[in-house]
């Protein structure tokens, strides 16, 4: 089978497409042929190098890359139910494997310890395509555990940062399901903005270009937002954390790709009545059944169409370095798909 591996740590040119031998299918397996292979943002700090950031030890070379694949499945191991073959299912590999024609996923493994890797079948519903499926993997997960954790109440109004993302597009659908009032979507340069209009958010602000953007923010929230979701850090998590509203705003950090944690001092909490939650999904990894339970439902809105997947840009799998490139560029929109 076609396989995207790495030998090295480095650049996106590390990945390469190789013929493999069909991977081993053991007690607990299933084997997916699969349609869809969700690139993740983490993956590629992870084929940089930074696997130590992410809980995981060096795999030994040559590694097939990849964590989330969507297909059917065409085989299971010992101590599973044989009736699973022919399901349609996204799934999530044991750490590596899912750049592949063909992936084995754990089908009820112990949770990982890695943090990074959760393996969670799922079936995909009646009337969801597998692209769709795939572009709702994880980050569909995330950002339904997101808008719980927050606590969102009816009429407040949101912000979300790199809103345009794979997980900001749908964290500002859900936010509008769950009865926020204005959803302000913010995110760097006009087609990002575009889509965000397309999604219906109130406001999409472009941070890009407007060093002081929160100020349009607080003007047009009348004092500030309610609920901060912020995916980047840095520069633009400061920008974020001064369009909260004094006295009540609550900001839920869950992510930097800029690659800096930006800081908030206790002084200026304390100033302004903040409230502050960090947010790491990989909190979650021993709740095997929260997590499906999680993925089923975002599976059960897009089917039913109350949440749209958005499925950026799709590459074939033997140019996933570009699709690293384009994800590491700040280029993409939404999900990004490899397909075999
Ligand atoms: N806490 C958790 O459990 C958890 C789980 C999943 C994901 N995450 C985090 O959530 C964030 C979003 O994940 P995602 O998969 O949906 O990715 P994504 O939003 O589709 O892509 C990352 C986005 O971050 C923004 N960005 C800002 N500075 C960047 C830089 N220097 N390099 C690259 N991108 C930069 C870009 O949007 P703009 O150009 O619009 O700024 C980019 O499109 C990531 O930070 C990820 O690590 C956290």
């Amino acid at each position: 089978v076609r396989a995207v591996r790495i030998h090295e740590y480095g650049p996106p040119e590390v990945l390469k497409l190789e013929e493999v031998p069909e991977p081993h299918v053991g007690p607990g397996d299933a084997l997916i042929e699969s349609a869809a292979n969700g690139v993740v943002y983490s993956e590629t700090q992870v084929r940089a190098g930074r696997m130590a950031e992410f809980g995981l030890a060096g795999p030994a070379f040559p590694y097939t890359f990849g964590w989330d694949v969507a297909g059917t499945i065409v085989a299971v191991g010992p101590e599973v139910d044989s009736s699973m073959v022919g399901r349609r299912v996204i799934a999530s590999t044991a750490g590596s494997g899912a750049y592949a024609e063909r992936v084995v996923v754990p089908v009820n493994a112990a949770p990982q310890v890695t943090g990074t890797t959760w393996p969670t079948l799922v079936e995909i519903p009646d009337g969801l395509g597998f692209v769709e499926a795939c572009a709702l993997q994880r980050q569909g997960r995330i950002a339904l555990a997101l808008i719980r954790e927050a606590s969102l109440e009816k009429g407040q109004s949101v912000l979300v940062t790199a809103a345009a993302g794979a997980l900001g597009t749908v964290l500002v659908q859900l936010a509008r399901s769950a009865g926020a009032g204005m959803i302000v979507g913010a995110a760097g340069g006009a087609e990002k903005l575009n889509l965000l209009d397309h999604l219906g958010v109130d406001i999409a602000v472009d941070y890009s270009s407007s060093p002081r953007w929160y100020d349009e923010v607080r003007t047009a929230t009348g004092g500030g937002v309610d609920v901060v979701f912020d995916a980047v850090g840095g520069e633009v998590a400061r920008g974020a954390f001064a369009a909260a509203a004094d006295g009540r705003g609550r900001i839920i950090v869950y992510g930097f790709s800029s690659g800096e944690l930006a800081e908030l001092r206790m002084a200026e909490l304390l100033r302004r009545g903040l409230t502050v939650l960090g947010f790491a999904g990989a909190r979650f990894a021993q709740r095997q059944d929260y997590l499906r339970g999680l993925q089923a439902e975002i599976l059960d809105l897009a089917a039913k169409g109350s949440v749209v997947p958005v499925v950026g840009q799709t590459f074939l799998l033997e140019e996933a370095s570009q699709a690293h490139i384009a994800v590491e560029q700040r280029q993409t929109t939404g999900k990004t798909l490899l397909t075999p």
